[in-house]
């Protein structure tokens, strides 16, 4: 939400005093500001308070909850933790702009070990020998923000930011003032090329701008990488121009031409383009090598005017970049290794529980603000309360926080030795204390959880988040204060309501916030959405493990909704289904569990068929519909010598193939390496096709995939 100033007073009024209508209204307004002070806090805006100020707002709002327990909100602000999703996309004043090529994420590595498991992995699915050499580039990972340049002929033509990776912002206006980036390239480019990196601000000068800020009764940056995004998202593009903005450039987007047959003469060849490219980065052949580069570059962090938060590997030569593409957001080729968390100690104040989309209630603890690396922590995870009581962790305890990069804050360990004997055990409670249905802990699970389902406003409110979210049904306009003031009216209690919300029109009229513009917009977002992909739409659901990967397996695997929904219908057989879910290569019980226990339930069931009544859901696209194995079901089993059956199965699926786990009458092919045992034994049995790693190989070679992903 943008941030409007508004005239808040902080109330004193004895809650004695109160009636339930002020308390609610009052409530409801704190909320409201608390929420806003934290988006200005976590987004790239800055706090317009000082801590202080914010915990008296947030100890006034747990007195008025003490006092009034029937009247806590859904959106509570005692209920959230971390940060809330940056207010970027909402700020409204840039266009969209597509990125020609999805803007990838990097998986994380913490230890030596993920290092090399991530090059054995690596090495695996290409299918290398031992002596093979595989050389990796050693990168410091900047703390900044990724935008994608693109140039045509040779000229900057557009700007845009990450966003969600496959749509950003549009900041060509912006950008173009930024001297760090060049206009135009120098020497021989191709037609179009996409040059991303990193844009950031030197400490230095983000030290400066916060002391003119501060002198001049501006905002405030938490750190260099808030300056750097908020000084890049401004109106004016003349204060963009004046920020002494940096940029690294590191990676490539759409290119019309090849310029490089690998990362380090790519990065050669950008320099010659005149982009500036970090001088710390080197090539190894080995972890060794890559552990050296990363002692290397955490030696010489403190001394580098910019902050960074680790080291990023990439294989070096792209065809091998191209042949291990991208799973999910991030691609297989790369990992970051992060610098150790940073920590603090402080005082818990209070646990609280939190109640999350599938019920799950989680104690957070609320600590006394302190500064970890830069940034203000005032809660933190305690994930179960198994956790609680493994550490011994009491409300007044002293404790050892820490956090890494933007993750959850986490407390290390209890100060044992300080502690004063006032310290309090907490005793967590039996029943969700947002609806009060019971909540219980399945045997042999850590998490205790809500029974209330969606009658549970907290699981409501959760799930409907999720529902409109970004890589859900993205409706612009719809965010978590619209959610809990249509549900508080009664408008939404199934996601199938938000598509009646036109009837509730001039209503909304009435509401406070709602103009005609932003009514029509709000449903003409909605409108927009009426037609969903499946895998979308499934992963919207919310269902319990299912997240966007396996949401496209299920809709690859069943094609349609229509027959999704019949194969798993609360009557069906759950011995056959929960069998042919498993088949599905990646899916496992407990996934399959899951899948089954959310359309087992008839409520849930029956929410789903409401919603499509009212949404038309596409059937998955598939990679690609005129290759010889597309729709069709591959197993692959034995060694292949060309390349793993890793990479195998990622060729056959982006070829449109179902990949499954075990030989079945539906089996269309088997592929038999070497040491192929009962699986080609059983094909041969029900008279399947086998094809050895040649015929394979044939198979799949005249038909491209693009593997940009
Ligand atoms: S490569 C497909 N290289 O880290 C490869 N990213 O956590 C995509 N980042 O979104 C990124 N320094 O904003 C790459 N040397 C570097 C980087 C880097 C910083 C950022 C980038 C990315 C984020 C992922």
């Amino acid at each position: 939400m943008p941030a409007k100033p508004t005239q808040f007073t902080l109330q004193t009024t004895d809650p004695e005093n109160l009636s339930d209508a002020e308390a609610a209204a009052e409530l409801a307004s704190l909320a409201a500001e608390i929420a806003r002070h934290d988006a200005l806090y976590h987004g790239d805006d800055n706090p317009e308070v000082t801590d202080a100020e914010y915990d008296r707002l947030v100890a006034r709002n747990r007195l008025l909850e003490a006092a009034f327990p029937a009247l806590i909100r859904a959106d509570s602000p005692s209920f959230r933790v971390g940060s809330p999703p940056s207010s970027a996309a909402s700020t409204g004043h840039f266009g969209k702009a597509r990125h020609a090529r999805p803007m990838l994420s990097l998986n994380n590595g913490f230890s030596p070990d993920d290092i090399t498991d991530f090059v054995t992995r690596v090495r695996k699915f290409l299918s290398l020998a031992d002596d093979a050499l595989a050389e990796f580039v050693a990168e410091p990972k900047i703390d900044g923000l990724s935008v994608s340049l693109r140039y045509e002929a040779g000229r900057l033509v557009q700007a845009a930011t990450r966003g969600d990776g496959a749509v950003g912002e549009d900041v060509t206006a912006n950008i173009e003032r930024v001297d760090a980036i060049p206009k135009t390239l120098l020497g021989t480019v191709p037609d179009i090329l996409e040059v991303r990196g990193e844009l950031y601000m030197n400490r230095d000068d983000f030290l400066a701008l916060n002391a003119q800020q501060q002198d001049q009764g501006g905002r405030v940056f938490a750190n260099p990488r808030n300056a750097a995004a908020g000084s890049l998202r401004q109106k004016d593009a003349t204060v963009t121009g004046d920020r002494n903005l940096q940029f690294f450039a590191y990676s490539m987007g759409e290119t019309s031409a090849e310029i490089a047959a690998t990362h380090w003469e790519f990065l050669t060849a950008l320099r010659g383009f005149g982009f500036v490219v970090n001088d710390l980065s080197s090539k190894s052949p080995d972890v060794d090598g890559l552990l050296q580069s990363y002692d290397a570059i955490g030696r010489a962090r403190a001394s580098l005017p910019y902050d960074i938060d680790g080291v990023v590997y990439k294989i070096d030569r792209h065809d091998y970049q191209a042949r291990l593409g991208q799973v999910a957001r991030a691609p297989r080729w790369a990992l970051a290794h992060k610098f150790p968390a940073e920590q603090a100690e402080t005082t818990i104040s209070a646990i609280d529980i939190q109640v999350g989309r599938t019920g799950a209630l989680t104690p957070v603890a609320r600590l006394q603000p302190i500064s970890v690396g830069g940034v203000i922590v005032s809660n933190a995870t305690l994930h179960n309360e198994d956790e609680i009581r493994r550490k011994d962790i009491r409300i007044g305890d002293k404790v050892v926080i820490q956090r890494a990069g933007d993750v959850i804050p986490q407390i290390v360990r209890v100060i044992a030795e300080s502690r004063s004997g006032n310290e309090t055990a907490f005793v967590f409670p039996d029943r969700c204390p947002i609806c009060g249905n019971d909540a219980t802990r399945p045997d042999g699970e850590a998490v205790r959880r809500c029974s209330g389902g969606l009658k549970c406003a907290a699981q409501l409110f959760e799930g409907l988040k999720h529902f409109v979210s970004r890589d859900a049904f993205d409706i612009e306009g719809l965010g978590a204060r619209q959610i809990e003031q249509f549900i508080t009216l009664g408008w939404i209690t199934t996601p199938a309501d938000i598509f009646a919300l036109g009837s509730h029109r001039d209503a909304m009229a009435e509401l406070d916030g709602y103009g005609a513009v932003s009514i029509a917009k709000l449903l003409a977002a909605i409108d927009s959405r009426r037609q969903i992909g499946m895998a979308r739409f499934i992963y919207s659901l919310g269902i319990r493990q299912v997240g966007q990967a396996t949401a496209r397996l299920l809709a690859l695997h069943y094609g349609q909704m229509d027959q999704m929904m019949l194969a798993l219908n609360p009557q069906a057989d759950l011995t056959a289904v929960h069998a042919e879910l498993v088949e599905i290569d990646q899916i496992g019980a407990a996934m399959a569990d899951d899948i089954i226990s959310f359309f087992g339930n008839a409520d849930l069931y029956q929410i789903v068929q409401q919603l499509r009544a009212v949404v038309t859901v596409l059937p998955p696209e598939r990679p690609a519909n005129d290759s010889p194995v597309s729709g069709k079901i591959m197993v692959f089993t034995g060694s292949l010598d060309k390349m793993s059956r890793a990479e195998a199965k990622a060729k056959a699926e982006s070829l449109g193939a179902k990949v499954s786990g075990s030989v079945s009458a539906k089996t269309d092919f088997l592929v038999a390496g070497a040491d192929a045992g009962s699986k080609a034994r059983k094909a041969a049995e029900l008279g399947i096709t086998v094809l050895d790693e040649a015929a394979w190989l044939d198979l799949v070679s005249n038909a491209g995939t693009d593997s940009s992903g």
